[in-house]
């Protein structure tokens, strides 16, 4: 196959000096496509200088540069990280969810959180092409779609949200005591969009996928994966042909806007209801299989390991689970002796939400709290109760959904080694002073 390439016009002008590289960028009125966000990073490690001009370059209005030094400390994210926004952990950024409580359904792209791997590649759309290829063609070559021919296929707009497989993973160590690896999220690792794209479906047919294809494997552009000196290659996982002839989409708008940098521009997947991970972005190619497909993202990472799970671990994760979240600092203060309106969001991936019950005292008494939205699949809704503590001192705050298929989040999450898929109760702490 020919591999799809990133735009590789700033090397073209590369140079050992930065200072000359910085005049050719400030030239551009924002962060621009033909800026690879790599070269942009040497030159912050190349000077200081460099880099207080580069941070304000990168960043398009004067409220974005003001916040442009936290983002320097999430390397690779190219957006504004204001701290009232967002957590930093390593190469991600969480929402903090109390930020959450002035937005709506759809969550701003200036508030979602974002996951990466490495770093957010910055393509441009004019260089930028899909190939579909493999052996689940029927013996067809590799088809190629330029952005133009993706935009110009019908279209459909749909909301689901994306959400890491690791949100809530901080909590299998605060409230179970258990001992996982990977990002310690709290429940900030998921954002709802309104995307709009094309059905993978269509992509595939156009492409002339066989009805002997088993499995689709999209690729993101984004660098090679290596972590303890091992390079898993890019960022990629398979889906199986049910999955992606159903209700999968590629997507180049979010929330009526291309698609920013670090979500994905130009083209992303979107694979409702399904763990974050396969809803590759930055999205080059995709493989066709009539033979079952794998990757490092469902052999080593993306699958249970440990006392409850056979020795070589369950099977791929696949479907996300059922949680809620209070609108409200963990630790957070509150008065006694007046009214306090909770709020927060709830979610399944299993079904729409049924209703979410509501303790202000440690799980002893529930109440069900209101539902401000209609529930639907694959989004979130947000709730309020009220709440008029008499007493001072510490107190647990505790949220439980229900979905309409019955379930129910549990006490606790049964332990598995990587933390994936916490969907425990969350005892929320607070102060009532
Ligand atoms: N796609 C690529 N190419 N590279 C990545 O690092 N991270 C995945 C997924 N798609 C990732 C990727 C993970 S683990 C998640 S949770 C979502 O993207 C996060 O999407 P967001 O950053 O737009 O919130």
């Amino acid at each position: 196959m020919s591999s799809p390439t990133k735009d590789t016009r700033a090397h073209s002008d590369e140079t050992d000096d930065p200072i000359p590289r910085i005049r050719l960028l400030s030239r551009r009125p924002a962060l621009s496509p033909a800026l690879d966000r790599r070269d942009l990073l040497k030159l912050l490690a190349a000077a200081p200088l460099a880099a207080h001009l580069a941070a304000h370059l990168a960043a398009p209005t004067p409220a974005a540069a003001a916040a442009a030094r936290p983002a320097l400390a999430a390397p690779g994210i190219v957006k504004p990280l204001p701290p009232e926004l967002f957590t930093i952990r390593g190469t991600n950024a969480e929402t903090n969810f109390t930020a959450l409580r002035s937005t709506g359904l759809h969550t701003p792209a200036d508030h979602f959180f974002v996951r990466n791997h490495t770093s957010t590649p910055v393509l441009s759309e004019s260089d930028w092409k899909l190939t579909v290829w493999g052996s689940g063609l029927g013996g067809r070559r590799p088809v190629e779609f330029s952005y133009g021919h993706l935009r110009s296929l019908p279209s459909i707009t749909r909301t689901a949200v994306v959400e890491c497989a690791g949100n809530g993973r901080n909590f299998y160590a605060t409230q179970q005591g258990e001992t996982v690896t990977g990002t310690p999220w709290t429940l900030g690792g998921i954002g709802a969009a309104r995307w709009r794209g094309v059905r993978l479906r269509d992509v595939l047919r156009h492409a002339g996928i066989s009805s002997s294809a088993v499995d689709v494997m999209p690729r993101g552009l984004d660098d090679e994966f290596i972590s303890n000196g091992v390079n898993h290659g890019r960022v990629r996982r398979p889906l199986p042909v049910g999955k992606a002839l159903d209700d999968v989409i590629l997507a180049y708008e979010m929330n009526g806007e291309p698609l920013p940098y670090d979500h994905g521009y130009p083209v992303r997947v979107i694979v409702p209801s399904w763990i974050g991970l396969a809803s590759v972005k930055w999205l080059g190619d995709i493989e066709v299989s009539e033979t079952p497909l794998s990757s490092p993202w469902t052999t080593e990472f993306y699958r249970f390991f440990g006392a409850a799970y056979p020795p070589g671990g369950s099977a791929p994760i696949t479907r996300q689970t059922i949680k809620s979240a209070l609108e409200l600092p963990l630790g957070a203060s509150l008065a006694a002796g007046v009214g306090h309106r909770l709020t927060g969001r709830a979610w399944s991936a299993k079904a729409p939400v049924s209703h979410v019950e509501i303790s202000t005292d440690g799980g002893a008494h529930w109440h069900r709290a209101r539902l401000c939205d209609t529930p639907r699949r694959d989004g979130w809704v947000r709730w309020t109760a009220h709440w008029h503590p008499r007493r001072t001192g510490p107190a647990e705050l505790l949220a439980r959904t229900t979905d309409r298929a019955g379930n129910t989040q549990p006490e606790r999450t049964v332990h598995n080694t990587q933390g994936y898929l916490f969907d425990a109760v969350v005892r929320h702490p607070v102060m009532v002073v």
